[in-house]
């Protein structure tokens, strides 16, 4: 092995001098482009740290002379999202809801900003296509607990049910056994009764003498003919949209212990547009009156 550097005939390049076997290494230089490259990158680096947020320190980071955070920039994007619909937005809320509806590019406006607002508010209660779940309605039917044209929805909305707001809607299931009203026996048979109304039952005696104690102790909110009753939001129980559940153990359970489910107010969370784009889009839902 020798380390004598000297120039390669065949390629006109320095060795590097070491040799092995007769084998010489060629000191080939880095080729020019890649050099400038390389030094193109650390300048443009040096003038990303000096301008662009880059060093973590202890409990921030360098801001850089741009000032510039993507959190900032998202806030700008929304501020100029809302200033764009600004106009949209006046309008909403100074029409009658069930006017909207003639206003097609006004309508298609509510009906995108209440879908986006029903998927970040409302879809971890009622599902995602508002489809609901035991003990939150679904918004697809026409089956209303409260009312189902718009104005009522938006009344719905902005209030909620049993809320913490002083004007929310409020009607409660009462529970029958707790508090001693019924006998274990009279609620089977006012349950029997219950589910008469959507099915064939054999007991026919029971859902007698359960037509009777539904009189008496029901009828003033589910009504005569227990097709519910809005002014205390007390269900349809005549058709085989539930609630709660159609199976019997579910019935005995809501007449015995009661039922009172709660949906928020959002009148002192979202701003009165996005409550009346709310109230269209579940309008517009497929059960809307
Ligand atoms: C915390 C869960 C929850 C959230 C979040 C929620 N809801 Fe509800 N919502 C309920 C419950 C529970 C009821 C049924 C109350 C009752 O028993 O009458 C209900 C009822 C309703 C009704 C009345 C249905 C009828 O048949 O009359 C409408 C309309 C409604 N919600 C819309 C919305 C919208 C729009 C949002 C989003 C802004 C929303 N809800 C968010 C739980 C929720
Ligand atoms: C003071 C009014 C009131 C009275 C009286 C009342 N209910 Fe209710 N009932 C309601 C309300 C309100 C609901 C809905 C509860 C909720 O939204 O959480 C309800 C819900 C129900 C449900 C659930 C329906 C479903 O779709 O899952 C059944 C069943 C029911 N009531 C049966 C009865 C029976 C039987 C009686 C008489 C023994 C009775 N209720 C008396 C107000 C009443």
């Amino acid at each position: 092995m020798s380390n004598k550097v000297e120039k390669d005939e065949f390629s006109g390049t320095d060795t590097t001098g070491h040799e092995w076997d007769g084998i010489k290494e060629l000191d080939t230089p880095m080729p020019r482009w890649w050099l400038w490259t390389m030094y193109a990158s650390i300048i443009w680096a040096i003038g990303y740290w000096i301008v662009m947020p880059a060093w973590p320190l202890i409990s921030s980071h360098t801001a850089g002379f741009l000032g510039y955070s993507s959190r900032g920039s998202l806030e700008q994007e929304l501020a100029d999202a809302t200033a764009a619909h600004a106009e949209d937005r006046n309008a909403l809320v100074t029409m009658e809801l069930s006017a909207v509806k003639n206003n097609s590019q006004l309508y298609q406006f509510a009906l995108r900003g209440g879908k986006s607002a029903f998927a970040v508010n409302c879809s971890q209660c009622h599902g995602s296509g508002a489809q609901g779940a035991p003990g939150f309605p679904n918004l697809n039917d026409d089956d209303w607990l409260w009312g189902g044209d718009v104005d009522a929805i938006y009344e719905t909305i902005k209030y909620g049910i049993r809320s913490d707001h002083d004007d929310t809607r409020i009607g409660e299931m009462p529970a029958f056994l707790t508090d001693e009203m019924l006998t274990k026996e009279q609620i089977n048979d006012v349950a029997e009764y219950v589910l008469s109304l959507s099915a064939e039952r054999e007991d026919t005696a029971a859902v007698d003498r359960g037509q009777e104690v539904f009189m008496e102790n029901c009828a003033s909110c589910h009504g005569d003919k227990a097709k519910g009753g809005r002014d205390f939001g007390a269900p349809n129980l005549t058709d085989a949209i539930w609630f709660y559940g159609k199976d019997k153990d579910i019935i005995l359970r809501t007449i015995s212990r009661g039922r009172n489910n709660v949906m928020p107010a959002w009148v002192d969370r979202l701003d009165d547009a996005t409550i009346r784009q709310l109230a269209l889009y579940v309008h517009s839902l497929g059960g809307g009156e």
